[in-house]
């Protein structure tokens, strides 16, 4: 055999292949042209060496089996010929592996996705790994494509066609028990007998009665394999599809690929494979989804942020939450399952108590879903002390407070951490909109204190603002980006500023949906039509969800950025003091009983008569209703303002921050991308025209004019600088106009 620069081959003498996959320099298994070509080498070698009684494929990498195709060079394909061949070799290759007349074995441990389980499903057997980290799926729809080397005709051919359809569509990702009871994998190896059960499997696979395929019930072969079973299937997938089809192409595509296969044989499905992708590589919400995907890769990079500090921080082995309340409980949680020891302080007992009960009620949860082994939940539990002391508190590398909404409170938090903690413990709040310089005004260590903004609910949401604060230094901000990508979140790094930057933009959006109401448009239009432009939730329903009391207050923070007065906050109270604080309370734009929405609440608004009205407008291929102008043109306007403040220096920074803690249609590529199709003139149209009729909030950003593209950034204050600079909680520093270096 040859050698090679990413795999490994030995054989052994019961004539057992194994192929050890180790791409070279990467910290995981990738697909790129020398990993295919050098498995291409092995494979045509081994199909001439008859006396193999086995072929075995397994990584040697800790981090997982393989991760699929290496995404930036999908994205360096430019020609649908250069796209179509690379398809071509990645199919013909997994085709001639499922030909092999030797067994062939996929040996599956942690990540398995993409060209990653099409290579494992073209083996005839497949065992898995039974721990948390092992995840299989075929997750290319997420990035606007579809698997394209096998995977819409394999899958269902393995699991069957509604499993497939979902993993597919929705980009599932299974466990290793998920994937062995769908059928996906034929056996499962204990993480304590790994070497022993994978043995055992392997002497079954090249026995004489090796491990049968799952056979399916009556029912499941009428409605799988039969003709009139499958197209009922793929109607009614069809009609689930609605608005997410048309924003989604790729699962239409997906959808044709598959249906073809079935009706015509594998090779035409193939070949249907490959005209469906390459239909869809070059659509404008591939390229966003695929340029968010490398944004976050961007994001986790702590060059992207700071120069290198080269410094020796102590590692962050102890972290102290201050509060367990909402999010004190879930960050707790969320580091206790990374492996950090956890001190948990709270004002008394009775609050530690609650606060205990909340951090592990989060941690069973994680167990029972499986997204915590045995072990390692036990080993958070563990690893948890909770207190209303100052001494185990003073263990802590870093401290996190997430106390009430309060400067004073917060100061006089950071005055006593301040006093009874070490020189090098590092302090960061999780306020929401507070100035950080503030609260490390009260203290002698300036340096070392950061805001690190997680959001609600923590387990689940990805991204986290790094607040760098007027002091904060680069060695201070390195560590908490290692700690929060060890947390598995994204960071964008945001300057001070009222709401940062997702909070700043959200609720000038926000803020427009009440100021619609309160001129006369139904509740329920303003949530449909947000949710029509493709945002999760309707912005109504998502200020009940949040609270209106914490609306109310975040609108009253954000109050000194207004260009014209805005009426949101004192209406927002006049419901609070009514006892109307959205869903917790039963009751806010819409009802609730038992947590689900109801209709839309009675606030005694007139609805109907609406002043003043916008009209329509084409933009490119689609028509933004009025109501949808006014949400979107906030959204945009508020986002250029917050590069034009400095609080990032980028526009992806502020698109990925908006898709990641807002759920900003992520096909659209967040709001600056979306500008940026709409072409600069044409939003300082829109918004011009709405500034005339509805006044100057609307009033376009000057960095509209100045921006000429996207990723040349034309604005002479933020050109040198990555890391942003405005630090400012007033009005006038905060002036469009009167943009600050
Ligand atoms: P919460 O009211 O649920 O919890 C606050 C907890 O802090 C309470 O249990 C309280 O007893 C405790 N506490 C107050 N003063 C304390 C002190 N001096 N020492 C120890 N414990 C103390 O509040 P929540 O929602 O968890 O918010 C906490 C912080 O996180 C706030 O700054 C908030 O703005 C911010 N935040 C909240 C989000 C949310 O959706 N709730 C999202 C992002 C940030």
């Amino acid at each position: 055999m040859n050698s090679f620069k990413h795999l490994s081959v030995s054989i052994d003498d019961q004539k057992v292949a194994t192929v050890t996959l180790n791409s070279a320099d990467r910290a995981l298994n990738v697909f790129d042209e020398e990993l295919l070509s050098e498995i291409q080498t092995v494979v045509s070698q081994f199909d001439t060496q008859r006396d193999l009684s086995l072929i075995v494929f397994r990584s040697g990498k800790q981090s997982g089996f393989l991760a699929g195709a290496d995404v930036a060079h999908i994205m360096s394909i430019k020609t649908a010929e250069a796209a179509n061949d690379a398809l071509v070799q990645g199919q013909t290759l997994f085709s001639a592996i499922a030909a092999l007349k030797i067994p062939t074995v996929a040996v599956i441990h942690g990540v398995c996705l993409g060209g990653g389980l099409e290579f494992a499903m073209s083996c005839r057997f497949r065992i898995a790994l039974d721990i948390a980290s092992t995840k299989l799926g075929l997750p290319e729809t997420q990035l606007g494509l579809i698997p394209g080397w096998g995977g819409t005709q394999r899958l269902p051919a393995i699991v069957g066609l509604t499993q497939a359809m979902t993993m597919i569509l929705q980009g599932t990702q299974l466990s290793a028990d998920e994937a062995f009871k769908a059928g996906l994998i034929d056996a499962l190896a204990s993480a304590e007998n790994t070497e022993a059960d994978v043995n055992s499997f392997l002497d079954e696979c090249r026995s004489t009665s090796p491990p049968k395929h799952r056979s399916e019930n009556l029912l499941k072969w009428l409605t799988e394999k039969t003709w009139p079973g499958q197209a009922i299937l793929f109607a009614i997938a069809r009609r689930r599809l609605g608005h997410r089809g048309k924003h989604y192409p790729a699962l239409a595509a997906a959808l044709r690929a598959m249906e073809v296969g079935l009706s015509k044989g594998l090779d035409a499905g193939l070949r249907e494979e490959r005209t469906q992708f390459c239909s869809i590589v070059f659509h404008p919400t591939t390229r966003n989804l695929l340029e968010l995907f490398s944004q976050r890769e961007r994001a986790r990079k702590a060059s992207t942020w700071i120069p290198a500090t080269h410094s020796n921080h102590a590692p962050i082995e102890t972290i102290a939450v201050i509060g367990g309340g909402t999010m004190g409980a879930g960050i707790a949680q969320l580091a206790l399952t990374r492996g950090y020891r956890v001190v948990l302080r709270e004002l008394n007992l009775e609050l530690a108590a609650a606060g205990e009960k909340r951090v592990l009620d989060l941690l069973n949860a994680a167990e029972r879903k499986g997204a915590l082994d045995l072990d390692k939940a036990a080993a958070a539990r563990n690893a948890l002390t909770v207190t209303t002391e100052w001494a185990p508190v003073c263990d802590a590398d870093l401290v996190i407070e997430a106390i009430v909404e309060k400067l004073h409170v917060k100061q006089s938090l950071f005055k006593d951490l301040d006093a009874h903690l070490p020189e090098r413990t590092i302090f960061a709040s999780n306020t929401s909109a507070l100035s950080i310089t503030e609260m490390a005004s009260v203290t002698k260590r300036a340096d070392r204190i950061a805001g690190l903004h997680f959001f609600n609910p923590v387990h689940k949401m990805p991204l986290v603002e790094v607040v760098k604060a007027r002091n904060t230094s680069p060695e201070t901000l390195e560590t908490l980006l290692e700690f929060t990508r060890a947390l598995g979140k994204t960071p964008v790094v945001v300057a001070e500023g009222p709401g940062f930057l997702v909070n700043r933009v959200l609720f000038s959006y926000l803020d427009e949906a009440v100021r619609l109401v309160l001129d006369g448009v139904p509740v329920s239009e303003v949530d449909r039509e947000a949710k029509r432009f493709g945002m999760p939730m309707g912005p109504l329903e998502l200020m009940d969800t949040v609270g209106l009391d914490i609306a109310a207050d975040v609108a009253g923070t954000l109050a000194i950025l207004d260009a014209d007065a805005s009426p949101t906050s004192e209406f927002l109270n006049g419901l609070v003091r009514r006892g109307i604080k959205g869903q917790k309370t039963g009751s806010g734009f819409y009802t609730y009983s038992k947590g689900r929405r109801g209709e839309v609440a009675n606030l005694g608004i007139t609805s109907g008569s609406v002043t003043p009205r916008i009209s329509s407008r084409r933009i490119g291929d689609e028509t933004f209703s009025g109501i949808q102008l006014r949400l979107v043109g906030s959204l945009i306007n508020a986002s250029a303002q917050t590069l034009q403040a400095g609080i990032v220096s980028e526009p992806w920074m502020v698109d990925l921050g908006m898709v990641l803690g807002t759920g900003f249609p992520p096909f659209r590529g967040g709001p600056l991308r979306l500008a940026e199709s709409w072409g600069h003139d044409t939003v300082r149209q829109v918004l011009g025209d709405l500034a005339k009729t509805l006044g100057p909030r609307f009033e376009s950003c000057e960095w509209f004019g100045i921006k000429t593209a996207v990723g040349q950034d034309s604005s002479p204050v933020l050109r040198n600088s990555s890391v942003p600079s405005a630090t400012c909680f007033n009005k006038e520093s905060h002036n469009v106009h009167n943009h600050r270096t």
